[in-house]
Formats: structure tokens, sequence, C-alpha cells
């Protein structure tokens, strides 16, 4: 994978700025989106380039299908053809019980963790497909253990939107597989990162949600970033249309059995 060019999505923070380090010190050129973090978008093409990466930053709104489309083009135009998309721009949605949930709240949610993640896919596609003259690539997109237990307590559409990646990853892969494309997804258990540092300063919050895991603690935005380079990596050249958990052993369901 020496020399490719990856797009990271919500590369600023996060699991996809971690994904962009190592990335990077594997060799890899490395694209990262930013939405609303110009300052912490550049701090880390800096650190990338300081430590003898390479690295460039680019603004888009991943909510906007011009804004996508002008982001995988910018991309190409500085870096060159691209092998490589992590889908990691995604936002939480609040914490709703579905009584009390607004309509412009999911239509947000469902657009930047569903539209636009199957929009940066398409792009991509179009790019990389060997049916229309590219190369071939790897697609990682970031999912979620919530979409596999309908999410905590008021997570329910943040679940869905999940669930709708996961569904979304399977079907594509197939439908590219023979193009010398790749599509899987990671889905992370809870991960210290600005999503959920809120939460997790509660001391009590923390300690209820570790105990549901049971390596008995939240993992860190690294140990998500080697398993997507891992799929993004020809070491994972016959994997395709997988959901890799890496949630720390997935959900603590009791310990006493009848
Ligand atoms: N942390 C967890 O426990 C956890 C667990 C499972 C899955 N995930 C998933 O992991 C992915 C990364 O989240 P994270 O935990 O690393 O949190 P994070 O640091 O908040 O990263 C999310 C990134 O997405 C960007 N983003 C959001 N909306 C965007 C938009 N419309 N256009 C472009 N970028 C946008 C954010 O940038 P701005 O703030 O500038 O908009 C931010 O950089 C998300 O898809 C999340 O759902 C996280």
């Amino acid at each position: 994978m020496s020399a490719e060019t990856i797009l990271i999505t919500g590369g600023a923070s996060g699991i996809g700025a971690e994904t962009a380090r190592l990335a990077a010190a594997r060799g890899l050129r490395v694209a990262i989106n930013y939405r609303a973090r110009p300052d912490a978008a550049r701090a880390l093409t800096d650190e990338i380039r300081a430590a003898g990466g390479v690295a460039e930053a680019f603004h888009a709104d991943i909510a906007d299908e011009a804004g996508i489309v002008e982001l995988f083009d910018a991309t190409e135009r500085a870096l060159g053809p691209i092998g490589g998309l992590v889908n990691s721009a995604g936002i939480g949605g609040g914490a709703h019980r579905v009584e009390a949930m607004a309509a412009a709240t999911l239509e947000e949610l469902f657009r930047v963790n569903v539209v636009g993640l199957i929009l940066c896919c398409r792009e991509a596609a179009r790019r990389m497909s060997t049916a229309h003259g590219g190369a071939g690539g790897s697609i990682v997109n970031v999912s979620s253990m919530a979409a596999t237990i309908g999410g905590r307590t008021g997570k329910s559409h943040y679940a869905a939107s999940k669930a709708a990646v996961d569904a979304f990853t399977v079907g594509f892969a197939k439908e590219v597989a023979a193009e010398g494309i790749r599509v899987n997804a990671v889905r992370p258990g809870v991960v210290a990162t600005d999503m959920t540092a809120a939460g997790l300063r509660d001391p009590a919050t923390r300690e209820e949600i570790e105990a549901t895991i049971p390596m008995g603690r939240v993992g860190t935005p690294r140990e998500i970033a080697t398993a997507i380079l891992w799929l993004l990596s020809a070491e994972a050249s016959f994997v395709s249309g997988a959901r890799l958990d890496a949630s720390g052993g997935g959900f603590v369901i009791g310990r006493r059995a009848v």
C-alpha cells in the first residue's frame, strides 16, 4: 500500500485523526477532511509532515453533495488517485426518547451518517472501480456496536443510522467486489474521543458504561485505527463485506447462567 493516497472523512479528530497518523507512519499519503476544525486539521498535517509523512487537509461538509465531489477532486489534484477511503465523519444526534425526536435532528443525523457516507462511497467507486478505468481500492466505513443492540438509552436513531451503514457496506461490497474494490465496516464499542468526552467525564457514567464492556474499559482511538488500517491493507485482500467489531468483547449480558 506504500505511496497510495487515502482520504479520511472527519479526519481532524478522534478515530479519523488517529487513523491519519497511523496511515502516514505506514507510508500512505493522507487527505484529511475536516468540517469545523481547521486548526486541528492544520495541527495534524503539521504533525504528520514533521514526522516525515505526507498529508493535506481539505474542508468539506459531508452533508453537502457538491462539497463531497469537490473534496474527492481536490484530493486527487493534490495527492493523486485515491486508493483508500475511510468514512469516519459522523455525529451522535444527541440522546432522545422517540417521543421527543425532532425531524430536523433525524434528517441531519441521517444526512451525515448515511447519505453523506454513501455519496462518499459513490465518489470512491467512480474513481477506483476497474469498470471505470480505476486501479481498485479499499473502503472502510466506521459503523458502531450501537447497530447490534439498538443503541444505549436514547440512541435508537443513532443505532439505526449505523445499522444502515452496516447493510449498505454488505450490499455495496458485493456490487464492486469484481471491480477491485473491497468494502468493510469497523464497529467500535465505546471509545474515548470528543464524541464521548462529556459523558465519560462523569465518573458514575464511565463506571456504568465500563461495567457493560467485557474488558472492563473503553477503547482508544489507536485501537480502532489499527483495525481500520488492517482492513485497508493488502493483508485483508480476501476480506470484503465484513463488519469487524472492535469493542472490548461486545457487551456483558450477565455473569450468571440458569
Ligand atoms: N467514540 C465512540 O465511542 C464511537 C463508537 C462507535 C462509533 N463511532 C463513530 O466513529 C466515528 C468517528 O467519531 P469519533 O469517536 O472519532 O468522534 P469525533 O472526534 O467527534 O469525530 C467525528 C468527526 O466527524 C466530523 N464530522 C461530523 N459531521 C461532519 C460533516 N457534516 N462533515 C464533515 N465532517 C463531519 C467531526 O468534525 P466537526 O466536529 O468539525 O464537524 C469530527 O471530526 C463516527 O462515525 C462515530 O459515529 C464512535
